[in-house]
């Protein structure tokens, strides 16, 4: 009795010491150690249900070989620990060799205790015992080992409750980590919004955070109404799969998967036909869609060579991996569709900017070609203007002297000159010549300082160079294209008056070479009057000189002179040659002639100052002369010169009415006149000459 108590003793510890274990190896443990002591044997088991083998097998032992361990399978009814399972009633076998079924667990056991290890509801095992003498076990150990079971039972429940709690916990914490994972991985994923570099990125998520060594990104496109997936990034894959390779939809897994749009994991792809190598070697794959907006855009794929390496558990993340993955693409692609509208919208705007510049460039150009239509109507003006100007006047120098004059006024220049070829010798005629007679002209104004721009054009009369037009500055880029332009219409209307003005000096020569070569005729038709104009001419300029008069009117006498009594070709010889004495009416003709002689000089526009004097070579200083009875300075000078002189030579001349008068008679007959009919002032210079200019008439008729 007290060995019993002592066990129920021990029991009730036991009890204590089995609840407060709570991991499952350890109780089994403590079970068999309690067992032992309590018991006092050497060899016992905890023998637990398997559902898949649907079996009892040894958890924890004492006493067994680790071969028997390994291998011992008992199904219900078999031996006396299957019995026990089966019946869920505890059993003493005294000897087993004489238990029918028996079944050796330990060699030379000879006596065997079993109890079911039972919960409410089911029994989870068997509490077995063994002693190798036959008769050890007694019906009060049996009833003490039933409670020790059933304890056992609980506390192994209890055990597995708690494991089971603990995975479960661990579980939770793994997805709790998990999650903060994946929302990791999707704030990196959405941070980044360029599709490709976010590609990369999602493989190297799946490979650093999630150990897929060999992940790829498929997305899908059209080509042709076909659906196809293309491999867009891809680690750790065969070349030829990321070289661009299609895979159509439905074919392979990934094919499949965009066409279901659910995830698929495929343990062992040799059991599972259509498997597409993706990864050299590759067993195992698994992939997931990538879903945006309900439409599958891709897949995402993971492989690898060790057959049944990915699990449900993988596939869950993986597929939550995916979606993630989805949504970062779909930003991306929302991103870069913002940024092309962005890139289209600022290429508008640069359009825009670009056609607001060309605006303004035309608006320059308008406002600039305004600007020069306003200078060129200006030139032309100006133009116009200087064209009536130099076209105005016949004169050479005149002519020349209004193109300096305007053209300075037009192009601003420091200097200008018109350069005149000779038109024989075509040599440059000098420059500081100034007379128009003398068929060159410049009019220049000579600088001190050096000239730094120079702008010079030919006169040309159709391809005839006639001279040259010269503008000089002493600025640097003083003239430009206008200037040019400008310089060039005056250039060639230049030449054209210059043309006209010595056309008609030529002209006026010829006109005067011929009255001349006339009023010459005339007077050698007739002894009486032959040289007459020539001396007169003699005389005059001699007495001029004599009176200091300027270089102008001894030109004015030159021509005057020669051709005082033009006049008188309009006056019939009978008059000319009377040999008696004029009537009135004759005389009246006779008269006329300074008048005829003013008409035929009219037209020569050179000789107008010698015009005038001709018309006034018979006024008289009391105003007793004629045509126009003019007196005193009212007649020219010029006039008043040539009047004594011809008095002279018509009185030291014969006549054919009367011998020539000696040379005494005709000093004392003009001296009488003096302040009469004749200026006193060119009296005294006539008589301070005429004998010296009388003397060298004569001796050059002699020679
Ligand atoms: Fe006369």
């Amino acid at each position: 009795m007290s060995e019993t108590v002592r066990k129920l003793a021990a029991l009730h510890q036991a009890a204590r010491a089995m609840n407060a274990i709570l991991d499952p190896d350890q109780l089994l443990d403590k079970i068999l150690s309690l067992v032992q002591e309590v018991f006092s044997l050497h060899t016992c088991a905890v023998l637990l249900y398997d559902e898949k083998e649907d079996s009892v097998k040894i958890r924890a032992e004492r006493g067994y070989l680790p071969e028997v361990v390994e291998n011992f399978r008992v199904k219900r009814g078999q031996g006396v620990t299957g019995y026990v399972f089966q019946t869920g009633e505890p059993i003493i076998v005294n000897d087993v060799e004489q238990w029918n079924g028996y079944i050796q667990g330990v060699a030379g056991a000879r006596s065997e205790m079993a109890a079911p290890l039972r919960l409410e509801d089911r029994i989870i095992g068997v509490l077995d015992a063994e002693i190798q003498k036959p008769g050890a076990f007694e019906e009060g150990d049996l009833e003490l080992f039933s409670i020790f079971a059933n304890q056992a039972a609980t506390a192994i429940r209890n055990a597995n409750l708690m494991a089971s709690l603990a995975g479960r916990t661990v579980q939770l914490e793994k997805t709790v980590n998990e999650l903060g994972l994946l929302n990791r991985l999707g704030q990196q994923m959405n941070s980044n919004l360029d599709i490709d570099s976010l590609l990369r990125e999602v493989l190297q998520l799946a490979k650093e955070a999630l150990q897929f060594d060999h992940c790829a990104v498929l997305l899908s496109e059209e080509v042709d109404d076909e659906t196809f997936l293309l491999v867009r990034a891809a680690l750790g894959y065969r070349e030829a799969v990321t070289r661009g390779m299609r895979i159509k939809m439905g074919e392979g897994i990934t094919g499949r998967v965009l066409r279901s749009g659910q995830p698929m994991l495929i343990p062992d792809v040799d059991l599972n036909g259509g498997y597409i190598e993706g990864v050299s070697g590759g067993k195992c794959e698994m992939a997931a869609p990538l879903v945006v907006r309900d439409k599958v855009i891709g897949v995402l794929d993971a492989e690898t060579t060790e057959p049944g390496a990915f699990g449900e558990d993988d596939l869950h993340l993986f597929t939550t991996f995916a979606s993630w993955a989805a949504v970062a693409l779909q930003n991306a692609e929302i991103h870069s569709q913002l940024e092309r509208k962005t890139r289209q919208l600022d290429g508008k705007i640069g359009e825009i900017n670009e056609m607001n510049l060309e605006l303004k460039e035309y608006a320059a150009r308008i406002e600039h070609a305004n600007l020069d239509l306003e200078k060129r109507v200006k030139e032309l003006m100006t133009l116009q203007e200087v064209s009536r100007a130099i076209t105005s006047s016949l004169d050479l120098q005149d002519t020349l002297d209004a193109i300096v004059t305007m053209t300075r006024e037009i192009v601003d220049s420091s200097t200008c000159a018109i350069r005149l070829l000779d038109d024989e010798s075509r040599q440059m005629l000098p420059l500081d010549k100034g007379s128009a007679t003398e068929e060159t002209s410049v009019t220049a104004e000579h600088s001190n300082g050096e000239l730094r721009s120079f702008l010079g054009l030919p006169l040309k009369i159709g391809n005839r160079v006639i001279g040259y037009f010269e503008l000089g500055s002493l600025d640097e880029g003083a003239f430009d294209e206008g200037d040019r332009r400008i310089l060039q219409v005056l250039a060639s209307q230049a030449a054209i008056a210059i043309e006209n003005a010595r056309l008609f000096e030529n002209t006026q020569q010829t006109y005067y070479e011929t009255i001349r070569s006339l009023a010459q005729a005339l007077e050698a038709r007739d002894a009486y009057t032959r040289g007459h104009s020539d001396r007169v001419t003699r005389y005059s300029l001699a007495a001029a000189s004599e009176m200091g008069l300027s270089p102008h009117s001894l030109k004015v006498i030159q021509y005057a002179g020669l051709l005082h009594d033009i006049g008188k070709i309009g006056i019939s010889d009978s008059i000319l040659h009377k040999r008696i004495k004029l009537s009135e009416e004759e005389w009246s003709i006779i008269r006329n002639h300074p008048l005829f002689g003013d008409s035929i000089l009219g037209p020569l526009k050179f000789l107008s100052d010698a015009q005038e004097i001709v018309l006034r070579h018979h006024e008289r200083w009391d105003g007793s002369g004629y045509p126009g009875h003019l007196q005193g300075e009212e007649i020219p000078i010029e006039a008043r010169v040539i009047a004594v002189a011809d008095a002279y030579d018509a009185m030291t001349s014969d006549r054919p009415y009367r011998d020539a008068m000696s040379h005494e008679k005709a000093v004392a007959e003009i001296e009488k006149a003096s302040g009469k009919q004749f200026d006193p002032d060119v009296v005294t210079a006539f008589l301070a000459v005429v004998e010296r200019v009388r003397r060298e008439i004569e001796e050059s008729s002699e020679i």
